[in-house]
């Protein structure tokens, strides 16, 4: 099969994974969450008072459907806490910890039908995609998706803290050296803010 890349760039909560999984089922391409496989080494991180090098080289990230295996433990729901959100950004900044991940991202996804999202997919991971698309939406309507997230899942938060949370992510993933969020000069930029899913999709 020939390889068809799909990208979605954009900030925390601007709907990429919800719209990228719709528009995956819906024209058979694979899905892949690359936030992810960071917050797993984010995690990892957490866990592990480790030196960078060690962790990397003790790492095997799993990705089996919608589930995420760290060191053959699913922790599919463990990386989506307040907690690994917090530190998953600077973790993400360390070049050796990019290096890794890319090459893992391009491996997955090696003569299919992918789509992927993330923050450089579109500029450094395949810069060459057949279709690349950056979604944003306004920080405070960030906020309150997912801030909805977490009470469906039970975790505890407030909207200020989720609000700060996300706008420090924003400015750490932006400004660093390495692969910095920033939108494709080819890619189709999408305000989501007062968008339903179906009109995104
Ligand atoms: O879902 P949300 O938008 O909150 O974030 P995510 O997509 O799970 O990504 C979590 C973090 O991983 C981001 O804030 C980035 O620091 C980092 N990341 C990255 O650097 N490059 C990617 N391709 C994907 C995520």
């Amino acid at each position: 099969m020939e390889e068809f890349i799909v990208t979605v760039d954009g900030p925390a909560g601007s709907g990429k994974s919800t719209i990228a999984k719709i528009v995956a089922s819906k024209y058979g391409l694979t899905y892949l969450d690359t936030g992810a496989m960071y917050r797993m080494i984010a995690l990892y991180a957490l866990e592990n008072n480790v030196n960078l090098e060690a962790m990397l080289e003790n790492t095997k990230l799993d990705i089996v459907g919608n589930k995420f295996f760290l060191n053959g433990k699913d922790v599919s729901e463990e990386i989506r806490t307040p907690e690994v959100s917090g530190i998953v950004s600077p973790v993400a900044a360390i070049k050796a910890v990019r290096v890794k991940l890319v090459e893992l991202q391009r491996e997955i996804s090696k003569g299919k039908k992918t789509i992927l999202d993330g923050r450089d997919i579109g500029t450094v991971v395949f810069p060459n995609a057949q279709v690349k698309i950056f979604l944003v939406a306004s920080p405070e309507e960030r906020a309150r998706r997912r801030l909805n997230e977490y009470k469906e899942k039970g975790i505890e938060a407030d909207f200020e803290s989720v609000i700060t949370s996300i706008k420090e992510r924003d400015h750490i993933d932006s400004t660093r050296k390495e692969s910095p969020l920033m939108k494709a000069d080819d890619a189709v930029e999408i305000d989501s803010s007062v968008m339903t899913i179906e009109e995104v999709v």
